[in-house]
């Protein structure tokens, strides 16, 4: 046997797959990406820090991943070989190699699916007209080895349309295996993606049977399939991140098409907020901060890691300007149409401005032709890097998320973690997750509007601005009470794990 930690009593020298030995259940995550490996965005979070909150309530937990050419070598080296076999997916019989690489981190067991076709490729997405193949595969591949390892948990927890097609094959392809007396949960993450492409294509790819590209499951219209609709439809359950997406969703501004399907499975919908990794998130011990820093100390380290990022950032150093943060991927969803409106109102002499992201070209060259012109007060800081997100949560003052949608959001929790004021548009979880600024009653955890409006944008901008420069005291209590509110999984483990003991029955 191994010698590992065994997070769940603190025993070492067992394998923590035989140290819990009486789990209350066991749960297979089946997603796209997972954080540290993997991550382009919220989901990976989610992949990382639910399974760690949820081996603390004493569920046994595998997280399945794809073996992407991009996972850095650092973690490829660790993995050990558990085996592989040949998996028919086509219509045409066409078969492919599965392999299977593992590892163990704090308890949680990470399941890699090799196979160099479907994989080797850069980035986790690369085009729909790979990801559809890539991700039937996947999907299939995700139950096959878990009849392969002899570990059939009590329920598979899907996420997003990658993940889509695995109710379905549980219950067509595995129903009569071990792995078919497995309950499925789907959590939509974003809605926005869905797995379209034409009904013939799928058919091939899934190899799945004809009575289920009807409407009531794959079909969209006379010539498209949808695959996560059919996963919404055969899942036991559905659930989003957030209870305010699970009614917006319902409806047609929100439903990205699916919003009469998704009323008509409402009995078996629900919204359960996402948290982040308190660990993960630790103003405290954060080795990636000029000033690492807790409540007590915020107000005073909060100054240094600003004067910290300005140099970094080429900002001019100066900790009386506020400090806005952006950070996001740049698309449509996150509202970057209303920065860009309000944007020479922003910049008003006593605010400085740094955007952290990639993503779409139109606002990726805004961005950076604001720095251009506003030099030494804006930063457009365009890539992706983890070091440089946390330091732009600590050395910020105030972070915005104006979204269009939102289905939960993570980095107004990480923001109110690390002490910076949220503003946010009330939208999904962003509703959900922070109080407006109560100026009578000093209550609240950020400034919020309700319509998607540039000019409601600026004046939350401009009512944090006046708070900030002016009350000063009252900006001061914001940050403790944001510091101190609780984001960690805890609460909303529990009720996943609720949901899987009424699965299990
Ligand atoms: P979404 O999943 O829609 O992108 P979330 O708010 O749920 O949005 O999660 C975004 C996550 O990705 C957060 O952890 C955030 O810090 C991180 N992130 C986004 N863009 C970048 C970037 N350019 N560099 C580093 N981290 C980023
Ligand atoms: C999605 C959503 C985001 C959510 C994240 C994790 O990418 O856009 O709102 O926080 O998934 O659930």
């Amino acid at each position: 046997m191994a010698e590992k930690k065994n997070v769940l009593d603190g025993v070492t020298g067992i394998d923590a797959a035989d140290s819990a030995q009486n789990p209350v259940c066991r749960v297979a995550f089946i997603g796209s990406e997972c954080y540290p490996f993997v991550k382009t965005g919220g989901l990976g979070d989610v992949m990382y820090a639910l399974p760690r909150a949820l081996i603390r309530e004493n569920v046994e937990v595998r997280v399945i991943l794809p073996l992407y050419r991009c996972i850095p070598d650092k973690y490829r080296d660790k993995l050990t070989y558990k085996g592989s076999f040949m998996m028919d997916l086509c219509s045409d019989g066409r078969t492919f190699y599965v392999g299977i690489m593992e590892t163990e981190k704090d308890g949680v067991i990470y399941d890699f699916i090799d196979n160099r076709e479907f994989f080797d490729w850069g980035n986790p997405y690369t085009g729909l007209w790979e990801d559809i193949p890539k991700y039937c595969y996947f999907s299939k591949a995700s139950l096959a080895i878990l009849n392969y390892l002899e570990w059939i948990p009590d329920v598979v927890h899907c996420h997003d349309w990658q993940a889509g097609l695995v109710p379905l094959y549980l219950r067509t392809r595995f129903n009569d295996t071990p792995i078919g007396r497995a309950k499925s949960i789907v959590t939509i993450h974003n809605l926005r993606f869905q797995g379209i492409c034409g009904i013939e294509h799928l058919k091939y790819w899934t190899g799945l049977p004809d009575y289920l590209f009807d409407y009531p499951v794959f079909k969209r219209n006379e010539d498209e399939a949808n695959m996560f609709k059919g996963g919404l439809a055969y899942a036991d359950w559905i659930t989003t991140v957030s209870a305010t997406y699970a009614q917006e969703i319902q409806t047609p501004a929100f439903g990205e098409g699916l919003d009469s399907h998704l009323s008509y499975h409402s009995p078996k919908l629900c919204g359960i907020v996402n948290g982040i990794d308190v660990e993960q998130w630790d103003s405290a011990a954060d080795k990636l901060l000029a000033a690492p820093y807790d409540v007590g100390s915020v107000l005073e380290k909060k100054r240094e890691n600003k004067r910290a990022l300005q140099e970094k950032l080429g900002l001019e150093q100066d900790d009386s300007k506020m400090v806005l943060g952006l950070i996001s991927r740049l698309t449509d969803q996150k509202g970057l149409d209303l920065v860009d409106a309000i944007f020479p109102q922003l910049i008003d002499g006593n605010t400085q401005f740094v955007v952290l992201g990639t993503g779409d070209s139109r606002y990726e060259n805004a961005f950076r032709y604001y720095e251009g012109i506003h030099k030494g007060t804006v930063c457009a800081f365009i890539s992706y890097n983890e070091g440089l997100a946390h330091q732009i949560y600590a050395g910020a003052d105030a972070l915005l998320v104006p979204s269009l949608f939102e289905p939960c959001g993570l980095t107004q929790l990480i923001a109110m973690r690390y002490g910076t004021i949220p503003i946010v548009r009330e939208t999904g979880g962003l509703k959900d997750t922070v109080q407006p600024y109560d100026g009578s009653a000093f209550t609240g955890n950020g400034f919020t509007f309700d319509h998607y409006n540039a000019n409601l944008l600026l004046d939350a901008v401009n009512a944090a601005r006046t708070l900030y420069f002016t009350d000063r005291v009252h900006w001061d209590d914001m940050v403790r009470r944001d510091m101190e509110k609780d984001v960690s999984w805890e609460n909303s483990a529990l009720q996943y794990l609720d949901l899987y003991l009424k699965l299990k029955g």
